[in-house]
């Protein structure tokens, strides 16, 4: 558990489209100008070979097929190698790790809308991360799926991925999945309104790590 580390391990959450990115860099600055030392990172991804899975499970132009427990496992070896090689090493170093998804992604995107089981997902996460990292506060930014993706189309030129590109009832589901979640694990998961302006969305998330009282920096 990343209680048994001299930092602090902090994971943003929510659908595609709802501003983790925008978010967790108005953090990380923050934090940085009160004397914190900050790693930002993102699942898939922060490691060489996590970066190379994320392209694999992500790129919509692929020649192969990916079934839904394949997934699950690649998300999984991405998770191990990050927690191995980033977020342990900064953590037992008393830095605070501020990740762009993480276990909740797995359990929603997996578990919830792709049918896979919300509790064997957990379970699965939960034994393949052996009590490496847990997160200490978790930010669920809470949006309307349509309004997310169209965030995603509007904003920006770059090709859908794979993830995306699924269905709006998909889309839906990941919704669904994070409240139970939220509902779950009420004393982790602070549920932000992602559909209010952007300033609001920072102060409330500023609100919840503040409450949650970092130790000061090292
Ligand atoms: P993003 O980092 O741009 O949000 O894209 C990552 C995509 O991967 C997003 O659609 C959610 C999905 N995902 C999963 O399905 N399972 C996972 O475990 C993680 C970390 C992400």
């Amino acid at each position: 558990m990343s209680k048994e580390y001299k930092g602090c391990f902090i994971t943003i959450e929510g659908g595609d489209g709802s501003g983790k990115s925008t978010l967790t860099e108005k953090l990380a600055q923050e934090f940085t100008s009160r004397g914190y030392t900050i790693v930002k990172t993102r699942e898939p991804g922060g490691t060489p070979l996590s970066e190379k899975i994320r392209h694999l499970v992500l790129n919509p132009n692929t020649d192969f097929t990916i079934c839904d427990r394949s997934e699950l496992l690649l998300y999984l070896a991405s998770r191990l190698q990050h927690i191995e090689e980033i977020i342990v090493p900064a953590l037992r170093e008393g830095k605070v790790v501020i990740c762009e998804r993480f276990n909740d992604s797995t359990i929603v995107y997996q578990g919830c809308a792709r049918h896979l089981g919300m509790s064997y997902v957990e379970e699965l996460c939960a034994l393949a991360c052996n009590g490496l990292a847990t997160p200490d506060r978790t930010l669920y930014l809470d949006l309307d799926p349509e309004i997310g993706l169209h965030r995603i189309k509007s904003q920006s030129d770059r090709e859908l991925d794979r993830l995306e590109l699924e269905k709006l009832q998909f889309h839906k589901q990941v919704r669904q999945g994070y409240l139970q979640l939220a509902d779950k694990h009420p004393e982790r998961i602070t549920i932000i309104d992602a559909g209010q302006p952007q300033e609001d969305v920072y102060k409330a998330a500023l609100q919840a790590v503040e409450l949650f009282k970092l130790k000061n920096p090292s």
